[in-house]
């Protein structure tokens, strides 16, 4: 199969005609032109050399002689100048409208750009009626409004930036994770454990009532999954999607949002899961503000002007907590042991009786991450999980205390939140392509 369909490319490229060019709806493209990312041709030394763009019209300029055009490819903040002779200008050419333009790199002779593109052929490939779309050319539309429409909302500068900021903000973690030795692991998102506690389950429903022959729900959490592999390998994570059915509508819930989630073994002490947490945290954030360096400006311009850090967070106790240390990160542990679920740590302390848990909490959003150590001592989990009558349904979880088991802790952090924590965002749905939160599922 794959080599029958490598012959029938091979054929394709041998076909007659010129090798050097291809044609495009009755115009001929040189493809000697090399087709060029924005950010590519932005930061190319090599003027004077033939280039291909792909991508979207940011605003249209049309002077006597000469039309000018900003074209972005989501590729980078900043568009790239196209200059073109005004026998180029169509109609159809408008902000919004898809376009394949070839030129030649130059020297840009203003001072806002080092290089522009002087362009001899300039194709509209989709049209964009300027009435029609919603967005309109210079205006700045606040996040409110561009949350209305998820199918176009990455047209929006704003949103480009934050899906770049996104995109590197994923690349910093899973390096995070990599250059310290953690293997990542695929936890299902499908699964018959609800993680106890964790939070309201979606459940699954096959046609075929007997499929899994048990009920079955979507992740609420990849822990327990986690805390199998930390069994065999002694620092383990995972970060994928999460789902709970909370019934909120606040600015820092959504029904599906991605978790990330670390698990280490061989480990007594919660200030192990505190190191950790700071340390993904800085070295996250320190790549991602080095690598998205305009993008993370532009987002901190476009927030809430003049938000403070601090406001807005939801409960009033975060709230005091955080402020009252000077509006920085701050680790809450020890949490009352019966507030914790059951895999919690019993740190055995009399009056008070805490569980080794923590809980990050940060400006903005509140609770950032949220992990405790993990009990190990067979006895007392066994207690734990009788008193709650799930003796039976953790019975492997049980198991796991027996075969090498060793003293373990993790702890989950709401991609979403890091980001709105980062970027001052108030609202949780605008850190994610397409938000689910009660009573909204739109596309
Ligand atoms: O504190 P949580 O519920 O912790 C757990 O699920 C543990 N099992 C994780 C672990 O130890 N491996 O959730 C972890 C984090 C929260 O601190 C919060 O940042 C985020 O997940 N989170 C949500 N983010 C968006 N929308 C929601 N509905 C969220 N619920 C939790």
């Amino acid at each position: 199969m794959i080599l029958n369909r490598l012959r029938l490319i091979r054929r394709a490229a041998s076909a007659p005609g010129c090798s050097l060019c291809i044609s495009l709806s009755k115009q001929l493209y040189c493809s000697s032109a090399r087709r060029t990312r924005v950010r590519d041709a932005l930061s190319s030394l090599e003027t004077g050399s033939s280039i291909r763009i792909q991508g979207w019209v940011r605003s249209v300029r049309s002077q006597k002689n000469n039309l000018f055009l900003h074209v972005s490819d989501g590729s980078s903040l900043q568009p790239l100048q196209v200059v073109a002779s005004s026998d180029l200008n169509t109609r159809e050419l408008t902000f919004g409208c898809a376009v394949d333009i070839i030129g030649s790199l130059e020297k840009s002779p203003s001072k806002k750009q080092s290089v522009e593109l002087q362009a001899s052929h300039v194709k509209v490939i989709g049209e964009c009626n300027p009435v029609d779309f919603p967005f309109k050319i210079k205006e700045r539309h606040s996040l409110e409004y561009i949350r209305q429409y998820p199918h176009l909302r990455c047209r929006t500068n704003a949103f480009s930036s934050l899906l770049r900021i996104r995109s590197e903000a994923t690349s910093a973690i899973h390096s995070y994770f990599r250059d310290n030795g953690f293997v990542q692991i695929h936890t299902p998102i499908i699964t018959s454990n609800d993680c106890e506690g964790a939070g309201e389950l979606f459940q699954v429903e096959v046609k075929n009532p007997h499929f899994f022959s048990v009920p079955s729900y979507l992740t609420v959490s990849g822990q327990l999954h986690l805390e199998v592999m930390a069994g065999a390998f002694p620092a383990v994570y995972t970060f994928g999607p999460t789902f709970r059915a909370e019934n909120s509508q606040s600015r820092r819930h959504l029904a599906e949002f991605y978790m990330v989630e670390a698990e280490i073994s061989f480990t007594e002490s919660l200030e192990d899961l505190l190191k950790l947490m700071e340390d993904l945290l800085k070295t996250s954030t320190e790549h991602l503000l080095s690598h998205c360096a305009e993008d993370v400006e532009l987002f901190h311009k476009y927030v809430s002007p003049g938000h403070r850090w601090g406001c807005d967070l939801q409960t009033e106790h975060e709230k005091f907590l955080v402020k009252h240390c000077g509006d920085v990160p701050v680790f809450v542990t020890d949490y009352p042991y019966d507030l914790k679920p059951f895999y919690a740590r019993d740190n055995q302390d009399q009056p008070q009786h805490t569980a080794a848990a923590v809980d990050l909490l940060v400006p903005i959003v509140g609770e950032l991450c949220g992990g405790s150590l993990r009990e190990e001592r067979p006895e007392l989990l066994k207690t734990r999980l009788a008193g709650a009558g799930l003796e039976e349904t953790y019975a492997w979880y049980l198991q796991l205390r027996e075969f090498g088991s060793v003293p373990h802790g993790g702890f989950g952090m709401g991609f979403e939140r890091y980001l709105q924590c980062v970027l001052g965002v108030d609202n949780i749905k605008d850190t994610i392509p397409f938000a689910r939160s009660s009573r909204s599922c739109l596309l």
